[in-house]
């Protein structure tokens, strides 16, 4: 599929510390690596934890002086004025001249949230081609989603945070013909294959099927990741001993496999491409 503009990623969960900053630097930088120009926008004023994540990147880049690409970063603040009404006119301003600006520059923009609802969360929702919910591996975090039966593991009620997502692509597919594919991945999966792992595999799958969403495979727990915030990286650095401060591991190896292939089942559109206008040749006599 070729399509004019920058393809929008949101990554958004109403839950803190579910790894959306984490897999938006990811996702970014996996393209960056594949030669794509991309954009990285916080949205989340009180953690900026991606602003921070690419600050430290920009930090170790400069002190190994190599070539690692570097998306261009935008951090969104929060309007506190006195007047709610006032803020959400600032925020939907500054928004939508961010991303106008940027769409024309970049062929991706990740847009990372915050874990809560607010103006500039669901600017990016509504804004998102692709919305990618990376929820942690256990049963009391699916309740951002569903209200689940204890017994039976079914879903039986829809969560404030779905119902949000569910009403921004109705109202996007109604405005502009065009829907958002929100992709449900599990993160910080346990090694150990514990029985309560496959409950939720079984409950997120049907989840999914109710809300109309996909199931990517997820992301293993590794605590290389809270390392690699520090230092800026991300498994689809080159994995070298200078750059990441430590020697390489396997951990290193599977995650990138993992986050690859979480990549391509986003099936991402091809950047359109950026043709020149020329000038009509002029014959002369
Ligand atoms: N797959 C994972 N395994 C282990 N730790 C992880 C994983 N993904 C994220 N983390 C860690 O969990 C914490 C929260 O992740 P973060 O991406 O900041 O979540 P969020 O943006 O949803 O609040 C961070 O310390 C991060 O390093
Ligand atoms: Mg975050």
């Amino acid at each position: 599929m070729v399509h004019t503009g920058a393809h929008i990623i949101a990554v958004g969960n109403e839950k803190g510390g579910s790894g959306k900053s984490t897999t938006a630097l990811h996702l970014a930088v996996y393209l960056l690596h594949q030669g794509h120009r991309v954009a990285t926008v916080d949205v989340d004023s009180r953690q900026q934890t991606l602003t921070r994540y690419v600050r430290n990147r920009r930090a170790t880049v400069e002190a190994a002086g190599r070539p690692i690409p570097m998306p261009k970063h935008v951090h969104l603040p929060s309007a506190w004025g006195d007047s709610i009404r006032e803020n959400q006119r600032t925020e939907l301003d500054i928004f939508n001249r961010a991303i106008d600006g940027l769409r024309g520059e970049v062929d991706y923009i990740v847009i990372d949230t915050p874990g809560f609802d607010g103006n500039l969360a669901r600017l990016a929702h509504a804004a998102a081609d692709t919305l990618i919910t990376p929820i942690n591996d256990s049963m009391v975090d699916m309740d951002v989603l569903a209200r689940i039966d204890p017994v039976t593991g079914e879903p039986i009620g829809t969560s404030p945070y779905a119902r949000n997502v569910q009403r921004s692509r109705a109202e996007r597919l109604a405005a502009t013909g065009r829907g958002t594919d929100w992709v449900l991945v599990r993160n910080r999966i346990s090694n150990l294959g514990s029985r309560n792992a496959s409950q939720v595999q079984n409950t997120i799958d049907r989840v999914a099927a109710r809300l109309g969403c996909r199931v990517a495979d997820g992301i293993a727990e590794r605590v290389i990741f809270r390392e690699l915030f520090t230092i800026g990286m991300t498994v689809f650095d080159p994995l070298e001993a200078e750059l990441l401060g430590g020697v390489p591991s396997m951990s290193h190896v599977n995650a990138r496999q993992e986050y690859r292939s979480l990549a391509a089942a986003l099936h991402l559109p091809a950047p359109a491409q950026h043709f020149e206008v020329m000038e009509p040749m002029r014959l002369s006599a």
